[in-house]
């Protein structure tokens, strides 16, 4: 900790920010409206988005003292790996638009963090690419399950074939929700033809065109309209998934306890608490007060994991302390990449680490395995 305050007696003021809202306040000073509307803002009057952040306030830490918090643990283990910090990236396409080195310099920053990536399907730079910045470093595939099944199956294999060792399904974006900032600035990503560089270079989505992506663009992306998002699936589908990867498939967008049973019954390897951010429904709960419930739920038969409205450090004390077993974090590192690409968002991540690591230990806690609830109270 003294460490930190002396690497940050430098006087100049382009140094990074350390507090949030500052991150949030230049990442709007660099980006023009509509990407920046389409990164902060939510669905509708954004009262879910602003529900995440009352879930994490209703909870209140009370530490405990003289437990010897000398020494901490910060890592977890999950499907038979250890990761160094219960921290991970959320999966967030389209990054093209934040900075030019979009996802690359995102999954670049949590290699050298230690912080498993996860790739969206909505990235803008190919899976493959994003894979080879990462060398060995841990990382996940976010799947949107397309229309067309020949192109899921050839996701799942190249996610496999490419160091992916699980598979995100996120369940809670079948269409795109009502954003009111993004229809009245007439902007979204995909048609501009960001977001589609895993499509665009996936053979079973290319046989299905009459020309090649390069020769004629605007026919892939008027294709890829038609194909992205797949309202007509149900549980039962869960299997061919199942049939098309040996990786483990966690559920993302799980938010109702019945859902949590159903998951379990359909053979899902774990399950991410979340509401994409406040990006889908408006008006829902927020993901931390689904949180308790769902886990009571699942119990230890598989992991939950959670996002949205994660900020700071005790924010992830809570949500373990309440059963996740790790978080995924969103918006902040998009807001790292606005303003210092690769390194803003190894910045983010380094300030998160370090703001749980002494909040733990401040609280009496010395491994992250063993938080529990014993240490919340719940504030009506
Ligand atoms: C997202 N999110 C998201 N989720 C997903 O499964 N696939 C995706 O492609 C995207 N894309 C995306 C773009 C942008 C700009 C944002 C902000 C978010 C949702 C993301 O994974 C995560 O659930 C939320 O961002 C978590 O909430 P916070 O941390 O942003 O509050």
């Amino acid at each position: 900790q003294f460490k930190v305050y002396q690497t940050m007696t430098d006087p100049n003021p382009d140094r990074l920010p350390v507090v949030y809202e500052e991150w949030e306040k230049r990442a709007r000073e660099v980006l023009e409206d509509g990407p920046y509307h389409y990164v902060a803002g939510g669905a509708g009057g954004e009262s879910t988005m602003n529900a995440n952040l009352e879930a994490f306030n209703r909870w209140k830490i009370v530490p405990r003292m003289l437990r010897n918090v000398e020494e901490r643990d910060l890592t977890i283990e999950l499907f038979g790996e250890t990761y160094q910090s219960p921290m991970m990236q959320a999966p967030v396409g389209v990054q093209s638009i934040i900075h030019s080195d979009g996802e690359i310099a995102s999954a670049k920053a949590s290699a050298e963090m230690g912080v498993p990536y996860i790739a969206s399907s909505a990235s803008t730079k190919p899976m493959e690419e994003i894979a080879k910045e990462m060398g060995d470093a841990p990382r996940w595939f976010q799947l949107y399950w397309n229309k067309d099944p020949e192109v899921t199956r050839s996701f799942l294999k190249r996610a496999e074939l490419s160091g992916y060792s699980a598979i995100v399904v996120t369940l809670d974006t079948p269409m795109m929700a009502w954003r009111e900032y993004d229809l009245k600035n007439v902007y979204l990503p995909f048609l501009i033809g960001e977001g589609v560089g895993n499509y665009l270079t996936d053979p079973a989505f290319c046989s299905k065109l009459p020309t090649s992506p390069k020769e004629d663009p605007t026919s892939a992306i008027m294709h890829w309209t038609k194909t992205f998002g797949n309202p007509g699936l149900t549980w039962e589908d869960i299997a061919f998934l199942k049939e098309h990867t040996t990786l483990p498939i966690l559920l993302k967008g799980i938010l109702h306890p019945e859902d949590a049973k159903l998951a379990l019954a359909h053979g899902a390897d774990g399950i991410i608490v979340s509401n994409h951010g406040g990006r889908q429904v408006d008006g829902a709960i927020g993901a931390l007060a689904a949180l308790p419930q769902i886990c009571g739920v699942v119990g230890d038969k598989i992991p939950v994991l959670m996002d949205s409205g994660i900020r700071r450090g005790s924010d992830i004390i809570k949500a373990l302390a309440l059963g996740a077993k790790a978080v995924l974090i969103g918006r902040p590192c998009m807001y790292g990449l606005a303003v210092a690409g690769d390194q803003g968002v190894a910045e983010v991540l380094q300030n998160l680490k370090a703001d749980m690591d002494l909040t733990m230990a401040l609280a009496g806690e010395k491994s992250v395995r063993e938080l529990n609830s014993s240490i919340l109270v719940e504030s009506k």
